[in-house]
């Protein structure tokens, strides 16, 4: 007989943005002449900046001769795009890392969601709350998560992250095992200070624990006394795990290059107790289960770091952050509590009502598309969240349209 994996029926019904998505195409199939604006799921619009173009097309080219041509590639990436990295993201920022500490993948998403693999089955973990939907349900399927009742998963720890500390939660009085962290945040937009990164850092060591950091949305962060990445803190390297992503830097979303850093030093422990070093595991699982993400792909990504490359995303960057700026300043006009939007793509928004009414109102009365936050988790009950990926002029018709209904 064969027997299913059943910790899939502990997953609520679907994927947060399928959900959206398919209420989406509902309003769209009833009213097709409409014009709907999506600033929900973080998707950017832009096209690729020109340096990434040009390597792309000049890697497709390296492709059709002989003498330049490509493949299987290493499975961790080529040494040109693990050393632009080691370069530019990180020694540029004080921290040690090197080039082959960094695995070159297909995205953030995946890599946040596989990596628990590499982890006990036992581990206690901890999720911010709100919460990137990915975290969670990777833990379900894995069986970690206990069983959902009354809208949470009774075996998880929740961080829960409210106004009341800025949506940075510290760490728990509980003993936990792994800690996801995300900053800049996805869903609230919120920043965390060296000071507060180094509170999770000290708990990590002090309690033989794992911090799983997601910085996707890094290139947004425009105040230079905010931390870039986990490794500008002290003792990070023993105790943590970075996942960056191409996708909202450059706009890869489509084309896919993101990559994981596993420093040397950082430690796991087996059932005895006894040291174990995460990077050979990682490094053991992405060999057998991935197969390198293709040639053109990093070349284009290499050129992200050429000087054309840096100036241009910067440009794609300040486009983005500019509608953000123009999103936070009118939902305050109209009277809204509103987070993040500053040093990040997403604006958290206290819709003061249901969250999903909320999202079906803005969608049915100014057909524009949101995120309900109580779809990231309790704490994000009576929020919404709006994203500022969309051209300028549809960032302004959006909010154009969402003042005449509010
Ligand atoms: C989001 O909207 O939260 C993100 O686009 C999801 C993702 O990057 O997978």
């Amino acid at each position: 007989m064969i027997k299913i994996n059943e910790n899939y029926s502990k997953l609520k019904a679907s994927y947060l943005f399928s959900d959206i998505a398919k209420r989406v195409a509902t309003y769209q199939n009833n009213n097709p002449d409409n014009k709907i604006i999506k600033l929900g799921i973080g998707d950017v619009t832009k096209p690729l900046p020109p340096a990434c173009l040009e390597a792309f097309h000049k890697g497709v080219d390296d492709l059709a001769s002989e003498d330049t041509f490509m493949g299987y590639g290493p499975e961790q990436g080529y040494a040109f795009l693990r050393e632009a990295v080691a370069k530019n993201d990180f020694a540029s920022r004080g921290c040690a890392i090197s080039a082959d500490e960094i695995f070159i993948s297909d995205g953030a998403k995946c890599d946040t969601g596989n990596i628990q693999e590499i982890l006990s089955n036992d581990c206690i973990i901890a999720v911010p709350d709100p919460v990137y939907p990915v975290y969670v349900d990777t833990n379900v399927m894995a069986g970690r998560a206990g069983t959902w009742k009354d809208g949470r998963y009774d075996k998880l720890v929740y961080l829960e992250s409210t106004n009341e500390n800025d949506f940075i939660p510290a760490p728990p009085d509980a003993k936990v095992d792994v800690i996801y962290l995300c900053f800049p945040n996805n869903p609230t937009g919120a920043t965390a200070t060296k000071e507060q990164l180094k509170l999770w850092v000290d708990y990590a060591l002090k309690n033989d624990a794992l911090i799983l950091f997601d910085a996707a949305y890094v290139s947004f962060i425009r105040d230079e006394t905010l931390p870039q990445s986990i490794y500008e803190i002290e003792g990070a390297r023993e105790c943590a795990i970075e996942f960056r992503s191409f996708s909202k830097t450059a706009g890869f979303t489509g084309t896919r290059c993101a990559y994981t850093v596993v420093p040397k030093e950082c430690r796991g422990f087996t059932s005895n107790g006894e040291k174990a070093m995460l990077h050979p595991l990682w490094n053991r699982r992405h060999c057998t289960k991935f197969n390198g993400v293709s040639y053109p792909v990093q070349r284009a990504a290499e050129a992200v770091y050429s000087e054309q490359g840096k100036k241009e995303v910067k440009d794609l960057i300040d486009y983005y952050l500019n509608n953000a700026k123009i999103i936070l300043q009118e939902m305050k006009k109209l009277g809204y509590t509103c987070y993040g939007g500053e040093n990040s793509p997403y604006i958290w928004i206290d819709g003061k009502m249901d969250s999903w009414e909320f999202f079906d109102l803005l969608l049915n009365k100014a057909e524009v598309v949101t995120t309900p936050g109580s779809g990231f988790g309790t704490c994000g009950e009576g929020f919404i969240r709006i994203s500022a990926f969309n051209s300028v002029e549809k960032v302004e018709e959006a909010m154009a349209r969402i003042k005449k209904v509010l």
